[in-house]
């Protein structure tokens, strides 16, 4: 059984249809900003959770959807989660895990989206998966990565807030006491396992904005620590 098999329910009752707070008042609009007009794209997404991004991508693309849009997570139970919430959407629905290789052709993707899943596989699994990303992507195409930051990471580490959660894997707080699982990838090992694999990189630090903090008081206390990490990689 896949970790979030056990957590799905208790994720989707904590983020719901729209992201926690930080992706509906910050992350969600970058997102949608950087990947612009997808009208007619192929898209992949990687550990799409509940499948809420997804779904404000095709209701922004309303009448004129991607040419094909896939949603990829190891757990069935949050696969499930997304099949209810896309219904009336085209969209195909794989389980699979993102540390093996991809179960798709070469080139079969414009765009790659990936939020919160690369912080939670160790890194050297993190770069084999950039290779197959760029192998599914073509010469072409762009992959959208978005990581827990590994400042915060660092900091929460400090602060004694990781917690072993046994076969050497940690987790951090998240929302409504839920604890994910979160590896100690450096910025530096992310963009080397992007540019490993072929890609330019951008990498954007990405901070709570005022909104968040209202809604989650808790995050000021980490001062100027970013919270998110977005790599944006193309050719
Ligand atoms: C923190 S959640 C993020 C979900 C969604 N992207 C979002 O931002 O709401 C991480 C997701 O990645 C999936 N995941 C974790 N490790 C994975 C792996 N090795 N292969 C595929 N999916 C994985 C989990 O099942 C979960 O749905």
């Amino acid at each position: 059984m896949a970790r979030y098999d056990r957590i799905a329910r208790q994720w989707h009752a904590a983020t719901g249809r729209r992201g926690g707070s930080f992706k509906r008042h910050v992350l969600n609009d970058v997102l949608l900003a950087r990947i612009g007009d997808a009208c007619g794209t192929r898209v992949l997404e990687l550990g799409c959770g509940n499948g809420y991004f997804a779904r404000l991508l095709l209701d922004r693309h309303s009448g004129r959807p991607p040419a094909r849009m896939v949603l990829l997570d190891a757990s069935e139970e949050m696969l499930q989660l997304a099949k209810r919430g896309l219904s009336g959407h085209e969209v195909e629905l794989v389980q699979h895990d993102v540390r093996r290789p991809l179960p798709f052709d070469d080139g079969a993707f414009d765009l790659v989206l990936a939020t919160f899943v690369f912080n939670e596989i160790p890194s050297r699994q993190v770069a084999k998966a950039c290779a197959e990303v760029r192998r599914v992507m073509g010469r072409g195409g762009r992959l959208l990565a978005t990581v827990v930051h590994p400042e915060l990471i660092h900091d929460l580490d400090r602060r004694g807030r990781l917690k072993p959660a046994g076969r050497g894997v940690l987790t951090m707080p998240s929302a409504d006491g839920l604890r994910l699982p979160v590896t100690q990838t450096s910025e530096a090992a992310y963009r080397r396992a992007l540019e490993d694999a072929g890609f330019a990189v951008e990498l954007t630090a990405l901070h709570a904005s005022e909104a968040v903090l209202n809604e989650r008081p808790a995050l000021g206390r980490l001062s100027n620590v970013p919270l998110a990490l977005l790599l944006d990689a193309g050719p």
